[in-house]
């Protein structure tokens, strides 16, 4: 089943809990939410406290996507704050094994994100303890970029990667993604699917998720 989780990063942050539930009733999946923190990639955005206020109005799967430096420093503070998904960056910590089971050991889902010139080997050691893989098709740091075309074979080969070893591994997939393109990414292989300018920046949000969801199977 393909997901869409539209991403908080190009919503009003003036009327964010009106903006989630928008989404909520739009028929999002999940709630993607990007941490930066000026170190990692170059721009800063929300931390702990955020999270924890808007768990309290939505009950959509909360997706924490760290584009932090040393993330293990603040895996238990995103827990706490209610996320039910954390996905940390392989580039960004010296110990992603260690941070894997930090996640872990919380009983929450853990995923680790991939930079695109990142190449898919770092994942191969952590197979058995990841519940999703994400696959960045822009480099992170800002919504509103263009899609990276050479992702769509790096998909394949995750794609590729994961059958083999016969395991479920969501895959999702992060920037630059819209109507126009979304089925590219589905065909590849991607079953999760970030959008936050396509999304927010649309005239009707709902419309927008339920076309992207038509789409994504239309290939
Ligand atoms: C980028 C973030 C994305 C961003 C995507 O660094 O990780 O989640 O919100 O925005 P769009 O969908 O506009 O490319
Ligand atoms: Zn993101």
């Amino acid at each position: 089943m393909i997901k869409i989780a539209p991403s908080i990063l190009s919503a009003d942050f003036a009327k964010l809990g009106e903006q989630i539930e928008l989404v909520e009733k739009g028929g999002a999946d999940l709630l993607h939410i990007d941490v930066m923190d000026g170190h990692f990639v170059p721009n800063i955005t929300i931390g702990p406290p955020v999270v924890e206020c808007i768990r309290k109005s939505s009950k959509l799967e909360f997706d924490v996507h760290l584009m932090i430096e040393n993330p293990e420093k603040y895996i238990d503070n995103f827990v706490k704050a209610g996320a039910d998904i954390i996905s940390i960056h392989v580039e960004s910590t010296k110990h992603v094994h260690r941070c894997i089971q930090m996640i872990k050991k919380h009983g929450i889902k853990a995923c680790v994100s991939l930079n695109p010139s990142t190449p898919l080997e770092v994942v191969d050691h952590l197979l058995d303890d990841l519940d999703m893989i994400l696959l960045m098709t822009v480099n992170p740091g800002f919504g509103g970029q263009a899609y990276i075309p050479a992702m769509t074979a790096k998909i394949e080969s995750l794609k590729k990667k994961i059958s083999d070893y016969k395991k479920q591994i969501d895959i999702q997939i992060d920037g630059g993604i819209s109507v126009d393109n979304i089925y590219q990414v589905t065909k590849a292989g991607a079953n999760v699917i970030v959008a936050g300018s396509a999304i927010y920046k649309s005239d009707n949000v709902a419309d927008t998720i339920s076309k992207m969801k038509e789409l994504a199977y239309r290939w």
